[in-house]
């Protein structure tokens, strides 16, 4: 449907009617009745998520999808979104971004039942972050107070912290044993509070701690099972053993003396710019995902081990959506356990930029 709308755009002129039977207004920098080719717009197939402007990116998104009830002359709830210094308020307030993504709390748009597509809602995002640059043609205001809604919208509890940095000799529990064991040990049928096999449950630290001896760490139920052969050793086959690697951290952590720790790198110690699929995005993802979501039987039928895969889930919003924690989506790794913000900021700042297989 709006393939078509777009097609008809781009055929014919911009002085007709949508199908709403509103007059649409004129793409700003485009003249009324020529038959020029326009500038790929978003909803055209080219998913431009790189170069975000509001002339070419933001202001076609809302001339297709909101200005047929949100215009100057009769505006819809009283929100009229005709011009850009009509809309950044909206940003500002969070109602924007939250509107268009059906965030809780928000009246859902363009309707209940219709949403954008994950391309425009990734230039919105972007947009947005970018501290929302006027176009060319627009008046350039400069907003006073910028806010990233993603922060404060999706981690309203998390306080800012400025530059921690963690101690590289420490394995901290919550960031790099919890995700290793729940991703590998806690899918159903195994070691999950429902299915609890053997007794053993290692969904947190309460219960990941049982199967732990401090005074004799080499001992520990924990590490031996990893060390086992054949049946019984853990994860058992088919599934992949643990690493070298991880063996060796599991049994470090145990000897630092198996605490509740945590420990999340911020500000300078934490990257997010120019993210590799390779180099840093699929590291996360075995570290917390691929335990479950691999093999012949993955986890809710979703296998995160290829490219192909990883990107269908990054675009469709569900990998961003399921590891923020946000409402409307399976939370990742669990309700109870998420991947540290860092990582998620990784992830975001990678489908930000149009998640590349780079
Ligand atoms: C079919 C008409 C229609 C379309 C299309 C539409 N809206 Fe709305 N919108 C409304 C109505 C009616 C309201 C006020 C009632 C309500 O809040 O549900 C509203 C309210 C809003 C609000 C205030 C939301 C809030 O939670 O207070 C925002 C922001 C908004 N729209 C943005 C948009 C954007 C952005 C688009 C395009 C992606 C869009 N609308 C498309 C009819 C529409
Ligand atoms: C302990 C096993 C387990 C781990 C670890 C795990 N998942 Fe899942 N995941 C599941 C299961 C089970 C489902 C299907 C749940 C359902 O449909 O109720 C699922 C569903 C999903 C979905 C679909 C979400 C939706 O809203 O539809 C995505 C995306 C996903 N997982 C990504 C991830 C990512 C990314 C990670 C790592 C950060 C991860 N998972 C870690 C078991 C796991």
């Amino acid at each position: 449907m709006k393939r078509i709308r777009v097609i008809f755009l781009l055929g014919i002129i911009f002085a007709c009617q949508n199908d709403k039977n509103t007059p649409l207004p004129i793409i700003p920098g485009e003249t009324p009745g020529s038959t020029s080719p326009v500038t790929p717009g978003p909803t055209a197939s080219i998913c431009d998520t790189v170069s975000i402007s509001f002339d070419k990116s933001i202001w076609p998104i809302v001339q297709n999808n909101c200005i047929s009830c949100h215009n100057a002359t009769a505006p819809s709830g009283n929100v009229d979104l005709s011009t850009y210094d009509k809309i950044i308020p909206y940003v500002k307030n969070g109602k924007l971004y939250g509107s268009m993504m059906h965030l809780p709390g928000y009246s859902p748009m363009p309707s209940a039942t219709s949403y954008l597509t994950s391309c425009e809602l990734i230039m919105v995002k972007k947009w947005i972050i970018g501290s929302y640059p006027s176009g060319t043609i627009l008046v350039d205001l400069k907003p006073a107070n910028p806010v990233n809604p993603i922060i404060t919208i999706t981690k309203p509890t998390t306080p800012p912290t400025t530059n921690v940095v963690c101690n590289p000799d420490t394995v901290y529990f919550k960031q790099k044993i919890l995700p290793l064991i729940v991703s590998n040990c806690a899918m159903s049928g195994c070691h999950d509070a429902i299915s609890k096999k053997d007794g053993v449950i290692l969904t947190d630290y309460t219960n990941i701690i049982k199967e732990v001896s401090t005074k004799n760490p080499t001992s520990s139920e924990l590490y031996t099972s990893l060390l086992e052969t054949g049946e019984d050793r853990m994860p058992p086959p088919p599934m992949a053993g643990f690493s070298k690697e991880n063996i060796a951290m599991v049994l470090t952590w145990i000897k630092q003396g198996a605490k509740n720790n945590s420990c999340e790198a911020s500000g300078t110690a934490c990257i997010t710019i120019n993210m590799s699929y390779a180099k840093d995005i699929t590291p996360i993802l075995q570290a917390s995902c691929t335990g479950c979501h691999s093999g012949t039987k993955p986890q809710g039928a979703i296998d995160l081990t290829t490219y192909a895969n990883v990107s269908k889930y990054a675009l469709n919003g569900k990998l961003y959506g399921s590891v923020a924690h946000l409402a409307g989506y399976i939370a990742m790794p669990s309700a109870s356990v998420s991947i540290s913000s860092c990582e998620i900021s990784k992830i975001k700042s990678w489908i930000d930029s149009g998640s590349k297989n780079n």
